[in-house]
């Protein structure tokens, strides 16, 4: 999978404290010793566990994090498009609030979290498993609760009445799949919300741009230490 930004700098570094982190039970601890308890600029309501340019999971090289059974760390980071959607849901709660709600690709679990807190019924979902325990860590910290599925749910109908997509329009072959499910499940009368800076592959039509913010993130992550992340409702189109 590729990154969303310029990538996370790995270079040069070969010393990890990483072990093998592949079985279930491993996956929190894991994720307890690679990140450190922090809030965003955007959205200081919520705590994450999120990577610090000073730990090893920043540094780990593609072989390194091969060997440790861990897949590119998305889930340690607030990306600026789920950063954009969570503050748009905290300051807009009628948005979601007693509605049945899919988070697709939920990382941290930041804007899942944004959602439950909004009074939203939420499944996170999540192919990768980190993203998965991490978003049951973060929502627990969050004292807020949630459902959540490593089932790739694209191609699949649900009863959401909501369905949350945060920065997955980075990669090619992925935006497709998702803007055609999309675009099924609002054909159906789901309301399909989308938090993106302007990531290549984001649909150029039949979206509705709902607010923009000033998203502060790093150099290490993206080509940029501010992204302007908009939010998205998807129109007829
Ligand atoms: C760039 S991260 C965004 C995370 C979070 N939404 C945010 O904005 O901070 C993209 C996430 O999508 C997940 N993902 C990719 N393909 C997926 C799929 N088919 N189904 C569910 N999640 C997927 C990745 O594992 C990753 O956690």
């Amino acid at each position: 999978m590729h990154r969303p930004g310029a990538g996370v700098n790995t270079a040069g570094v070969n010393n990890t404290v990483v072990k093998d982190a592949s079985e279930n039970n491993d996956r929190a601890a894991f994720i307890a010793a690679n990140t450190e308890i922090q809030s965003t600029k955007l959205v200081p309501e919520i705590r994450l566990r999120l990577a610090s340019e000073n730990m090893a999971i920043w540094r780990m090289n593609d072989e390194q994090r091969e060997a440790a059974g861990v897949p590119l760390p998305f889930w340690a980071f607030a990306w600026a498009g789920g950063q954009a959607l969570a503050r748009y849901i905290l300051d807009h709660p009628s948005t979601v609030a007693g509605r049945k709600l899919l988070d697709m690709g939920a990382g941290s679990g930041l804007e899942a979290i944004a959602a439950a807190m909004a009074g939203a019924e939420v499944v996170a979902a999540d192919t990768d498993p980190f993203a998965i325990a991490a978003t049951e860590m973060n929502a627990a910290l969050n004292g807020v609760g949630l459902s959540v599925t490593s089932d790739d749910l694209i191609g699949q109908t649900g009863n959401w009445d909501v369905v949350m997509v945060g920065d997955l329009f980075f990669e090619q072959p992925l935006a497709e799949h998702l803007e055609a499910w999309l675009r099924g499940l609002h054909r159906r009368g789901g309301e399909i919300l989308i938090g993106d800076p302007q990531r290549t592959y984001l649909p150029r039509a039949g979206l509705e741009k709902l607010t923009t913010y000033a998203v502060p993130t790093t150099t290490a992550l993206e080509d940029s230490d501010l992204r302007n992340a908009s939010v998205w409702r998807m129109v007829d189109g």
